[in-house]
């Protein structure tokens, strides 16, 4: 008889995002009238950039014509875009990534879980408190988390770095020393960061433990204040320590079109294993690209044209998060983040929990947020917001809940 793999098993719920969209799909149900504002999921609305389109219409083109249609796209992907990520993403900021150290992907989310496959499952892993559930859920589909605690909503062989209004969500230095570190810069789900001198302290602190740290840099293109790091192979003594995870869901909309990339230095190495060979193979064995379609279009971001026509898309945005940082300012909520990424991280009133929270604004006001524990137990008693809708829905939501 075949047996499943018992660590889903212990995988408490269902996914976050999709619990979510179940409660509010039965409320909607429940009251066709409502007219339901999304602030949750940090999805886009805005429709992919004009330069991106003309893009993706000529591949397209490409792919009808016998010359110059394309099959299985290289393992690492198109050198084009390869050579234009190092040199748009690395070297103008002064770092030194080469072409074939990125591996291009379908996204920063599969990437982010695929990522642990090459480290033993022994390892033990670090994640700040409040967290993006991919990475800790993951973990528990590999049996690397020990037994889940559902009173404190925490796995034993976690090691948590609580990040809350306190210590001004930066991570301290666990107690016990860690094999591999997640680090989400700027943050989601708290939409803050930390300063390129707090980032180096993590990255000497990986290199003295022999710990790696897998960063996701997912919405470096909303940080708007000159001290925070853009990558963190900005840090002197990256290379022998750290993988970073980048995507296009955020920057250049494509959530629904799937674009990501991870950077792996060849300096990087578990005694003499190269890390980046372990990836290319995996890689190579398991993946057959992301479309050619797609890495075109992912080409037209880096043109001057597709820049111009993101920074626009992202100053949209980042309108909206103060629109909410203010109105909620104002509405007497204290509030964090939305300066450098598009999430507005809000301490919920009178001691609500996060989940009566999400309650009472679906009912009341019809809004709809993330939950705050939902993303670990730090975040119990904060709820988050995201500046991905309409500007107009935004205005909306800003005035239905001045009006509580
Ligand atoms: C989020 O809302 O946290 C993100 O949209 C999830 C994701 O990028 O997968």
């Amino acid at each position: 008889m075949f047996k499943v793999n018992a660590n889903y098993l212990k995988l408490p719920g269902s996914y976050l995002f999709s619990n979510i969209a179940k409660k509010v799909a039965a409320y909607q149900d429940a009251n066709p009238d409502k007219e339901i504002i999304k602030l949750g999921i940090g999805d886009v609305t805005l429709p992919l950039a004009p330069k991106i389109i003309d893009s993706l219409h000529d591949a397209v083109d490409e792919m009808s014509r016998a010359e110059t249609f394309r099959g299985y796209a290289p393992d690492l992907g198109y050198e084009f875009l390869r050579n234009a990520i190092a040199d748009g993403d690395y070297k103008s900021r002064g770092c030194d990534i080469q072409p074939d150290e990125i591996f291009i992907s379908d996204g920063a989310k599969c990437d982010s879980g695929n990522i642990q496959e090459i480290f033993s499952v022994d390892n033990r892993i670090a994640v700040c408190d409040p967290v993006y559930p991919v990475y800790v859920d993951t973990n528990v589909m590999a049996g690397r988390t020990g037994e889940y605690d559902a009173a404190s909503g925490t796995w034993s062989k976690v090691i948590y770095m609580p990040c809350t209004a306190e210590n001004n969500f930066v991570p301290e230095f666990p107690k016990e020393n860690p094999d591999i570190i997640y680090l989400c810069i700027p943050n989601n789900p708290t939409g803050t960061t930390i300063t390129k001198a707090q980032l180096q302290d993590w990255v000497d602190y990986a290199n003295r433990i022999g710990a790696v740290i897998i960063y996701d840099a997912a919405y470096e293109a909303y940080i708007s204040e000159e001290d925070v790091p853009h990558t963190i192979f900005e840090c002197e003594g990256a290379r022998t320590c750290a993988i970073e995870l980048r995507s296009f869901s955020k920057n250049a909309g494509f959530t629904g079109t799937r674009l990501g990339f991870t950077v792996i230095p060849k300096e990087l190495k578990a005694g003499d294993v190269s890390l980046h060979a372990l990836w290319a193979r995996r890689h190579g064995t398991k993946y057959n690209g992301a479309p050619y379609i797609i890495q075109k279009a992912g080409l037209a971001c880096y043109t001057p044209e597709g820049k111009a026509q993101l920074q626009e898309q992202v100053a949209y945005y980042m309108k909206n998060a103060k629109t909410i940082k203010e109105g909620l300012s104002q509405a007497g909520f204290t509030v964090f983040g939305g300066v450098n990424a598009p999430y507005i991280w809000l301490k919920t009133p009178d001691k609500m929990t996060s989940w009566d929270f999400f309650d009472y604004l679906l009912e009341t006001v019809n809004i709809v947020g993330t939950p705050g524990s939902g993303f670990g137990p730090s975040g119990e008693g904060y709820f988050r917001l995201t500046a991905f809708g309409s500007y107009e829905n935004t205005l909306r939501a800003m005035e239905r809940i001045r009006s509580l």
